[in-house]
C-alpha cells in the first residue's frame, strides 16, 4: 500500500483509484462514487456482498441536498444539528442519479447512505477531490472495522494500487449511526455515536424512533475476531467467578477477557486479559482494537463484559453482540 498526502491521494481518487482515509468514526476505503469501476473495485478489494450499499462522503450539505430526493424538514434539523459528525442519513436517490449510485454497480437502489464526516483529514480529501467519495469501513468484510492504519494493513498487507491516509487513531472508534429518513420518522437502522437519545431529546422531542435492522448490512456477521466471543451480563464479581470457573474447567484453553478495570481487580496474573477501560467513549473507542488484539494474541474464546444500554452503550452493545454472533450469558 501507498502512503500520501491529501493532495495526492485526491489526485489518485479522481484518477479512478482507491484511498484509505482516517474518519472520526473508523477508517474508510474509498472510491470516486459515480466511476462504477472504482466502486466495483471496493467491493472485490473488500470481499463485500454486492447487497450491501456504501455510504457517500460529502463535503457540505449542499451536495446532500443533490443527492437527496425531497428530504424531509427534519433532515436539515438533524443536519444542523449533527454535522460533520458520525451521522449518516439514509434518503431517497434523487432520480436523476445513476440507479446503480451507492451500490455495486449490478445493483440498483432506490435510496442512498449520505455522511459528512467529522476529521479533518476526509473532509481536505472530499474537498480537494471534489467528488462524492464512497467508501465502506476499510477492513475485509466480517473482520473488526479498522480505528488506526495499521489495522487496515492487517487485513490487506500487500495491496498494490491502493493509497492510504494516515490520520492516527480513531476518536470515535465505532461506525456512524445510519438513520433512515425517507419516512415520516427518522429510523435507526445501525447504532453509532449519535445515540437515539440524542435523536430523540431536546430538539426532536416528538420524533420516535425506532430499532429496526432495515440496513442490508446489518444482517451479515460482523466484526468477529477469530475467538470464538461470549457477552456476560452481569455483577461484575458474579463475571468473575464464571470465568475464573471456566478457566479451572478448561486447563490449557486460551482465553481472553474484556472487561471494565473495576471487574478485572477481581482477577490475578491471569493471562490474556485485556482492560476495556472505563467510560462509553473510551469503550467505544478501543473496543475493535482490542478485538484484532486478542487475533494476535491467539486467544480461542473471549468473555467480554456487558455495558449499560443506554447512550453509545446501546451502539457499543450493538457491536459486541455482533463479534459473538448473539450469544450472551446473564450471570
Ligand atoms: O462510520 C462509518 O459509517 C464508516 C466510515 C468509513 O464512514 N463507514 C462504514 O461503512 O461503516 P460500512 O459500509 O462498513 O457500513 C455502512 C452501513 C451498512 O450497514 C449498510 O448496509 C448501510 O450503512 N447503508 C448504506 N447505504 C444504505 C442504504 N441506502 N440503505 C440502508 N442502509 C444503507
Ligand atoms: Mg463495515
Amino acid at each position: 500500500m501507498l502512503r500520501g498526502g491529501v493532495e495526492e491521494a485526491a489526485e489518485f481518487l479522481r484518477a479512478g483509484g482507491l484511498v484509505v482515509f482516517p474518519t472520526e468514526t473508523v477508517y474508510g476505503l474509498g472510491a470516486d462514487a459515480f466511476n462504477a469501476d472504482a466502486v466495483a473495485r471496493v467491493y472485490s478489494t473488500k470481499n463485500r456482498p454486492v447487497d450491501n450499499p456504501l455510504i457517500l462522503h460529502v463535503a457540505d450539505a449542499a451536495e446532500f441536498s443533490r443527492l437527496a430526493a425531497n428530504p424531509p424538514e427534519y433532515a436539515y434539523a438533524l443536519i444542523k444539528e449533527f454535522w460533520p459528525g458520525p451521522l449518516t442519513l439514509v434518503a431517497k436517490k434523487n432520480p436523476s442519479l445513476p440507479a446503480w449510485l451507492g451500490g455495486h454497480f449490478s445493483r440498483t437502489t432506490e435510496t442512498i447512505g449520505i455522511r459528512m464526516p467529522a476529521h479533518f483529514t476526509a473532509r481536505e480529501l472530499i474537498e480537494a477531490a471534489g467528488c462524492v467519495i464512497a467508501a465502506p469501513s476499510a477492513n475485509i468484510a466480517g473482520k473488526p472495522s479498522p480505528t488506526t492504519l495499521a489495522h487496515v494493513l492487517e487485513d490487506f498487507p500487500d495491496l498494490a494500487g491502493i493509497l492510504a491516509l494516515d490520520g492516527g487513531d480513531s476518536i470515535v472508534g465505532l461506525e456512524s449511526t445510519v438513520v433512515d429518513i425517507t419516512g415520516e420518522k427518522p429510523v435507526i437502522l445501525r447504532p453509532g455515536a449519535i445515540t437515539s437519545e440524542e435523536i430523540t431529546g431536546e430538539a426532536f422531542k416528538k420524533i420516535v424512533a425506532a430499532q429496526v435492522p432495515r440496513s442490508p448490512g446489518m444482517k451479515y456477521k460482523h466484526y468477529a475476531p477469530r475467538a470464538e466471543m461470549t457477552v456476560l451480563s452481569g455483577d461484575a464479581e458474579k463475571i468473575a467467578a464464571y470465568v475464573k470457573n471456566f478457566f479451572h474447567e478448561n486447563p490449557g484453553r486460551r482465553v481472553g477477557v474484556l472487561a471494565r478495570e473495576k471487574t478485572l481487580a477481581f482477577f490475578e496474573n491471569s493471562q490474556y486479559i485485556l482492560s476495556m477501560g472505563e467510560g462509553e467513549k473510551k469503550i467505544a473507542q478501543k473496543f475493535f482494537s482490542r478485538l484484532r488484539e486478542f487475533d494476535r494474541l491467539g486467544v480461542e474464546i473471549i468473555f467480554a463484559e456487558a455495558v449499560p444500554e443506554t447512550g453509545l452503550g446501546a451502539a457499543i452493545m450493538d457491536r459486541m453482540r455482533k463479534a459473538a454472533g448473539g450469544r450472551v450469558v446473564k450471570i
